[in-house]
């Protein structure tokens, strides 16, 4: 559920009128509902706080999905924690107000000076992800007079997701370690100094719209936490990652509701007593904002006709990226009974797959109408770039009928003077 309708014929963002932000900020913009951003958060806790109150949970919001400072802070609000991947987004989770206390470590490839800086912060729990890093980490720790608590991530061979490039639970994903190898590491690091091991960790992929794959992970999880309790090893923390999926198509099935999910994880852990921790992304921010975007041309070929528009792949990458849909409408409701006809959606970027949308059945446009790109409050900001030299969209976070710049547009310094020439060429 999202907070983007039209009212008397004009799209808003809560109580604002998309077309006031864009008066006042331009395109592209993305803009975001506080409204929608409280509602999934608070879905989701009160999703387990039904499935089994008894159970202490912790919701670590996957912050590269998104990472504007006012987005998360609006979570932290909530008491939504931060699920990080690198120093920079540690810094930008303190800097929103999440406590260290309320933030995880996770990712492939964490450098000696990510640990330092991780460790050193003090947040809650780092998630291993080889044995490299346990040997580098447990040092580094041990160095700094610190004893780190941390998870192992384990790699189920369960893959699921809404795309092959977003799968992460497979064999030959590079993520976490193989059970086996799981075993033996998390027997080393019980005797290591400088880190407490407290359990384990699982994210098998994106985009899903299945419980049964999470629900194979989990029970394989169990079953490997249950042999390390009998082993007597300590296991006091599981954390179950991401990946619930968000409509992107409103005439596709729906994915799991977030009550389906807990009683599933409930199920799965029946009996079994540990804290669990979950890092949602996509389900909390997807729906919590829209891409607005305005029509700078229209170009008809013969059987084609082109809605060129001012956003560009390098604003959102997810249709280049993984053929993602998005749903696409103009600001102003088109009228009923209006006619429509198949249009290509392009950005203006020197690509051919700076393509939003093609073959979607659109009213007619011309120049200046302005369009909104929906569901694009996950992995559409976080993943932009300045390609073509084109600045960063700004970012507005609407609350009731207020609404605040949250990220201005790139400035042009910004853009231009972050490179230099050599010495020799000045
Ligand atoms: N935890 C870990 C360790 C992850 O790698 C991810 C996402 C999440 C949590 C959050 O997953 P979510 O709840 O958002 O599904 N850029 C792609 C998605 C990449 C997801 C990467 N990892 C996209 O635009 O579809």
């Amino acid at each position: 559920m999202h907070h983007f309708d039209y009212i008397n014929g004009a799209l808003h963002a809560e109580h604002v009128p998309i077309a006031k932000i864009v008066a006042a900020v331009g395109t592209p913009v993305y803009v975001y509902s506080t409204a929608t951003l409280v509602r999934h958060a608070q879905v989701f806790q009160a999703a387990f706080a039904q499935a089994n109150p008894a159970r202490t949970i912790m919701v670590c919001f996957a912050m590269k999905a998104n990472s504007n400072r006012a987005v998360l802070a609006t979570l932290a609000a909530q008491g939504i924690g931060a699920d990080v991947v690198s120093e920079g987004e540690i810094r930008k989770a303190l800097l929103a107000g999440i406590p260290a206390q309320q933030i995880v470590f996770s990712g492939v490839g964490k450098t000696d000076d990510e640990l330092k800086f991780a460790v050193d912060a003090g947040i809650y729990q780092i998630n291993v992800e080889s044995e490299g890093e346990l040997h580098r980490l447990a040092k580094i720790a041990a160095h700094m007079g610190k004893t780190m608590p941390i998870v192992l991530r384990v790699n189920p061979d369960v893959g699921a997701g809404g795309h092959e490039k977003i799968t992460t639970g497979r064999d030959d994903n590079k993520f976490g370690v193989g059970f086996t190898e799981a075993k033996r590491l998390y027997t080393d690091a019980a005797q290591l100094p400088g880190v407490k091991i407290q359990g384990l960790a699982v994210h098998i992929g994106s985009q899903i719209f299945d419980l049964d794959p999470l629900a194979e992970a989990f029970t394989k999880l169990r079953g490997l936490a249950q042999e390390l309790r009998d082993a007597g090893l300590p296991i006091t923390h599981l954390d179950l990652g991401g990946g619930l999926g968000v409509p992107y198509e409103f005439d596709q099935t729906h994915p799991p509701e977030p009550a389906e999910y807990a009683q599933m994880v409930e199920r799965v852990f029946a009996g079994f007593d540990v804290q669990l921790a979950f890092e949602p992304g996509r389900m909390i921010v997807g729906n919590a904002g829209v891409l607005i975007t305005q029509v700078v041309d229209v170009k008809h070929r013969p059987n084609r006709r082109f809605i060129v528009v001012d956003a560009g792949m390098n604003d959102l990458m997810r249709p280049a990226m993984y053929e993602a849909f998005h749903h696409i409408q103009p600001v102003v409701q088109p009228v009923d009974g209006a006619t429509l006809s198949a249009a290509d959606v392009v950005g203006p970027v020197c690509e051919s797959s700076d393509v939003f949308a093609t073959d979607r059945m659109l009213p007619e446009a011309i120049e200046g109408d302005v369009y909104a790109i929906l569901t694009a409050g996950a992995y559409g900001a976080s993943m932009a770039s300045s390609y073509n030299q084109r600045r960063l969209a700004p970012e507005v976070l609407v609350n009731g009928d207020e609404f605040a710049t949250v990220r201005p547009r790139q400035s042009w310094d910004d853009l231009l003077g972050c490179d230099d020439m050599a010495a020799w060429q000045k």
